[in-house]
């Protein structure tokens, strides 16, 4: 399968990188072919402006050139994979400027539906799984990210991953890794 792997992190040696790469390595040794769009080295603009707002009467609308290429990065690929910090209890703001320039009315939803049948969102968090558990962070995400968008765009098989405590805890980043290689392997 053609996975297009969607990085949002400007470091280098973030954890979210290693994340990313944790699962190209195995996904490739699954038999995958991966390609990798890094949107912050890209300098992917996610500012949203008249060109590809939404027309709700025209579902033909033609959007930019950037989103137009975007979709098409998508369209040659079979399965995408965002890899993404956690940041305010949500993604970073150019992966939602990515997704509402680009997962567009007419092309990911409306009357039609987002390309890909499997789409995965590794999100990493710093904090653990009961800093989430206690105030439902954990639902509050399941919500808006997997039921709001991917279910929204009719993707059948779409999930969000939280690998949490990348902060919290001495051993996480180690934890988070094998985690990252897992998925890669089962994907
Ligand atoms: C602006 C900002 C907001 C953050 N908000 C959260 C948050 O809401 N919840 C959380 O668990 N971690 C939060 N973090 C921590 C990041 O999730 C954590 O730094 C990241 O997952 C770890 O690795 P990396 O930055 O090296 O990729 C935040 C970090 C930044 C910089």
């Amino acid at each position: 399968m053609k996975i297009l792997v969607v990085v949002a992190h400007g470091r280098a040696n973030s954890l979210t990188r290693q994340v990313a790469e944790a699962f190209a390595l195995s996904a490739r040794e699954k038999g995958h072919e991966v390609e990798v769009a890094d949107l912050v080295k890209e300098r992917f603009d996610p500012v949203l402006t008249e060109v590809d707002e939404p027309d709700w009467n025209d579902p033909d609308k033609t959007y930019s050139e950037a989103v137009r290429r975007e979709m098409a990065r998508i369209e040659r690929n079979e399965a995408t994979v965002m890899v993404f910090p956690v940041w305010w209890w949500s993604m970073p703001a150019i992966l939602k400027g990515w997704i509402d320039r680009v997962w567009n009315h007419g092309w990911a939803y409306g009357p039609r539906s987002y390309p890909h049948k499997r789409v995965l969102m590794i999100a990493i968090a710093g904090n653990g799984r009961e800093t989430y558990e206690k105030r439902d962070y954990d639902k509050a995400m399941q919500l808006q990210l997997a039921t709001g968008i991917l279910d929204y765009c009719g993707v059948e098989d779409g999930r969000l991953e939280t690998l949490y405590g990348a902060i919290e805890g001495n051993d996480a980043p180690n934890q988070i890794l094998h985690s990252a290689s897992a998925l890669g392997a089962a994907f």
